[in-house]
This record gives C-alpha cells, sequence and structure tokens, in this order.
C-alpha cells in the first residue's frame, strides 16, 4: 500500500479545533494553591530579569529569595564526604583508577565501594521501596534515634518528603467527606494535595501567643464539628519542628495528639523533615512517643498508624535538588500497604542518587575515619550560622513597630505577624491585594527581598503573616528591611 506523502495529508478538507483553555482542566488541580512559588515569588522572577538587562534598574542590586527553602539556591556548600561519595558512584571507573585515592578520602573510596556492592548503577531502576541495602540504613538510624527497633521493611524511600505526602493523600482520601486534620499555618504542600484529591481540608489553629503550640483540645473541637458536617476525620498531619512556625512539640505535647489519633482512629502524618534544624530545646519523633506509649499500655495504642516523613532537602544536608527522602510506616493493614507498594511502583522508584544520599545522611563518616573532622565542621558551620541569623532576625523583627515574632526554635523560617494601619490596608486595597501581599510586595520592590504573605499558609482571619527564611548568607539584608519597614510604617501612618 502506498502511503501519501506529508504535502498531501496536509489537504485534508478540516476545521482545526481550538486548543485547551484552563476551565476545561481538572477543576481540583485549578483550585490548588502553592503560594511559595506564587505571586510574590513570580514578580520577584521579573524583577531579577530586569536587573540582568539593566543592573542599575531597581534600588537593590539582586534578589534574595528569602521564599522557599533552598538552602543551596543561596550559596549553601553541599557538604563534601556526601558529594565524593555520591561523584564515584555517579562515575565507578574512578574507583578503579590508580589515582583515586590522590582525589578522595578511603572513607569515601569505601562508602562508594560498599554502595556499589550493593547496587548494579544509579542509572536503572531500582526496588519501588528503594535499595534495601539504603532501608536498612535508614532502619539503623531509627533505631539510634529512638531507642526502638525500625524495621527495614518499614522503609519507603521516596523522591523527596513531597512525593511521600502525595502518596499518602492521594490514597487517604475518599472523597470531600474525607478529613484531614492539618495545622494552620502549614506548609501548603498539605492544602494544595489534598485540593488536587478532592478531599476536606479540617484546620486547626496553632496558638501563636504560646509558641505556636498545638493544643489536643481544640483538635478534639474540630473533630467534634466536623462529624457535625458529615467529614469523617481521617487523618491528623503533624509538622516537628513546624513549617512555617519553628515551634518544636515537646514528648508530651506528641502524645496527647497521639491520644486523639488513637480515639479517633487518625492516621498521623508526621512530617519531620526539620529534625535537624533544632536551635532551641530537643526534637523528639512522634515513633519514639508512640513506641513509648504502646510500653505503657500496649492495647490501647495497638492500633495507631503513623507515617513519618524525612527528607534529604533540609538539616544541615541541604540537597534539595537530589530529591531523597523516605516515610517509614507502622500499624497499618497488610492490604493498606500494598496499594501504598502499588501506588510507588507506578511512579517505578525514587531518584537513586536521592536514595543514596538520604543512606548518607542517616549514615554519615565515621568518627575514627578522615572525613569526619572536615564533615563535623562543614555541619557546625552551617549550624552555627543558620542559629545566629535565626536570633537576629528574631530579634530585628521584635524590634520593628507593628511586628511581633516568636523566636524559631527549630526549622528554617520566621513568621511574625504584622499589625498594619488602617491606611495600608486602604493602599493594599487600592492595589488589589490582601495587606501582607501589599507589604511582602512593597518589601520586593524596595529590597529585592522575597517572602511569602501568611494567607499561603493560613492564618487566624483577620491577622496578617508573612514567612521569611533565614538562609541567605551575610546580614546585611535585615537592616536593609529593618529600614524599609521603618519608611512603610511612616508612608502609611493614620
Ligand atoms: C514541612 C515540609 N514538608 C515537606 C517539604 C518537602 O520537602 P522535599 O524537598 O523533601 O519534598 C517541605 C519543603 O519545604 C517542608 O517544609
Amino acid at each position: 500500500m502506498s502511503h501519501s506523502t506529508l504535502a498531501e495529508i496536509a489537504k485534508a478538507n478540516f476545521k482545526p479545533a481550538s486548543p485547551l483553555v484552563d476551565r476545561e482542566l481538572n477543576p481540583h488541580a485549578l483550585i490548588a494553591k502553592y503560594a511559595v512559588r506564587g505571586k510574590i515569588p513570580t514578580m520577584a522572577e521579573q524583577l531579577k530579569d530586569t536587573l540582568q538587562s539593566d543592573p542599575d534598574a531597581l534600588p537593590f542590586d539582586k534578589i534574595i529569595a528569602a521564599n522557599i527553602g533552598n538552602p543551596q539556591q543561596l550559596d549553601q556548600k553541599p557538604i563534601t564526604f556526601y558529594r565524593q561519595v555520591l561523584a564515584l558512584i555517579e562515575y565507578p571507573d574512578l574507583l578503579k583508577n590508580e589515582n583515586v585515592t590522590q582525589i578522595f578520602p578511603h572513607d569515601a573510596i569505601d562508602r562508594a565501594n560498599e554502595i556499589m556492592e550493593n547496587l548494579v548503577s544509579v542509572g536503572a531502576y531500582s526496588h519501588s521501596k528503594g535499595v534495601l541495602y539504603f532501608r536498612k540504613t535508614v532502619a539503623r538510624y531509627i533505631e539510634d534515634r529512638d531507642d526502638h527497633p525500625a524495621n527495614p521493611e518499614d522503609i519507603y524511600l521516596t523522591a523527596g518528603a513531597s512525593s511521600a505526602v502525595n502518596y499518602l493523600l492521594s490514597l487517604l482520601s475518599n472523597g470531600p467527606e474525607t478529613g484531614f486534620l492539618i495545622p494552620i499555618p502549614q506548609y501548603p504542600l498539605y492544602t494544595a494535595s489534598l485540593a488536587l484529591n478532592n478531599a476536606t481540608v479540617l484546620p486547626y489553629y496553632l496558638n501563636e501567643e504560646e509558641k505556636w503550640s498545638v493544643s489536643a483540645s481544640e483538635i478534639q473541637k474540630v473533630i467534634a464539628k466536623a462529624k457535625e458536617d458529615g467529614v469523617k476525620p481521617r487523618s491528623i498531619v503533624l509538622i516537628n519542628p513546624g513549617n512555617p512556625t519553628g515551634s518544636i512539640l515537646t514528648a508530651e505535647g506528641i502524645a496527647e495528639i497521639i491520644n486523639v489519633a488513637a480515639e479517633h482512629g487518625l492516621v498521623i502524618i508526621a512530617d519531620e523533615v526539620y529534625q535537624e534544624n533544632v536551635y532551641e530545646g530537643e526534637f523528639v519523633s512522634v515513633k519514639k512517643v508512640l513506641r513509648d506509649l504502646q510500653k505503657i499500655d500496649s492495647v490501647k495504642y495497638a492500633d495507631v498508624q503513623l507515617a513519618s516523613l524525612h527528607s534529604t532537602s533540609k538539616g544541615m544536608i541541604g540537597e534539595c535538588g537530589q530529591r531523597g527522602g523516605y516515610m517509614e510506616l507502622i500499624g497499618f493493614q497488610e492490604s493498606v500497604l500494598a496499594q501504598i507498594l502499588k501506588l510507588a511502583s507506578i511512579s517505578l522508584c525514587p531518584p537513586v542518587i536521592g536514595q543514596a544520599l538520604v543512606s548518607l545522611m542517616v549514615n554519615p563518616p565515621h568518627e575514627s575515619h578522615p572525613s569526619h573532622g572536615p564533615f563535623r565542621s562543614e555541619k557546625l558551620g552551617i549550624f552555627n550560622a543558620l542559629k545566629e541569623r535565626s536570633h537576629k532576625l528574631y530579634l530585628a523583627f521584635n524590634k520593628m513597630k507593628g511586628v511581633s515574632c516568636q523566636e524559631p526554635a527549630g526549622a528554617m523560617y520566621c513568621f511574625p505577624q504584622l499589625t498594619l494601619s488602617e491606611k495600608a490596608k486602604t493602599a493594599a486595597a487600592q492595589a488589589g491585594m490582601a495587606p501582607d501581599e501589599f507589604y511582602c510586595a512593597q518589601l520586593l520592590e524596595n529590597t529585592g527581598i522575597c517572602t511569602v504573605p501568611g494567607s499561603g499558609f493560613g492564618q487566624v482571619p483577620g491577622t496578617w503573616h508573612l514567612r521569611t527564611t533565614f538562609l541567605a548568607p551575610g546580614t546585611e539584608w535585615i537592616d536593609d528591611w529593618a529600614k524599609f519597614h521603618e519608611k512603610f510604617m511612616n508612608k502609611y501612618e493614620n
């Protein structure tokens, strides 16, 4: 059979259809919001382009991306040992090169060899839960951290914590009658994913005056109200240390929430990606508290279902782009686990380099090995800089007129509250913006500092906040912020 030519086919007689418009798309996708990369960050991208074409066009010379917890975008250096091992497993021929010992310390070489003995190639799909060897290192880390056993079969390596959240929320959502208790303010991944999955957000407000604490009685009230409205609470999310609040839960605080979860059969999603970012107090995992409670009462807590999440994106490792993470699932029925595994297998496997990085994060150089000293000082340098900047920013906010800020005990953010004048609110309305968005837009246009309005995370109605990271190097930008603030407040004084 002879085929027509393209020229002949193009002569066919039909009226071409128009391309899709957004209103024809999945309505659940249309309502999902993610302010961390929303309107203000988009304005910042435009200003960055302006600066690139004319460095003198604006009253500042660079954009400070304080909108997102992305440390290496803000010049944080990757930790050398991790990258050395990754370089060797990416290009294993180096391991056979006679000069390799002149470039890499022996513990990095040994670790890379050990990984390669357990892996065919980082370029091959792995098991959908991730490579068993890596999962074993995660289990050992959890055991050391919590002083309770951990099973590598309960560990699912994931493409960052985000993909764990996606799996869990999509599987647990069973229509708008399914409710998810989400802390407010929250990291907007949760509300965005629930919008996508057409499930219901049950907000529980954190108490700002008491360092953004969680109240079990407040959660009980939300549950009672949801039931009255015909929504069945299915799961509760805890973000500890908190994003955007920087607060840290105590073991007792966690235990009270576990009680609520046990009473109502809620799946606990413990987002613990900031577990290394602790500047004050102590991080205790939900898994540890649950196991401790199960020791006290093995019947009452037997059926608590917990998914704990961790990531290579935060801590001092800050490797957001490598997409490493894991979730540990305990207390779930085999039939549910089979569905989670099925979801993971639809995505084939998490990035294998990200998996390797998870194993390095949880199993750093041993004390007696050559990389330990440099590793320790790199990590300490990052930690001290974060702690110092968090404190400086907190002090600066509390000195600013009309601003109050809780001191962040952990994570990477401050979430100050802004008391704005009626004049500022009117100016915001005239600009078609909410007051917090207006403040963030003005801050960006005058200083280049890009932040996210509180509305992106949720806030008590009528209050206004913003979130800034304390990742940007140096502290001059904090001084610039204080100067801007004074001018802003003077300009909009009632
Ligand atoms: C609380 C929280 N959970 C999850 C994530 C997602 O992290 P990942 O890069 O591991 O997907 C973030 C990122 O900022 C976060 O702040």
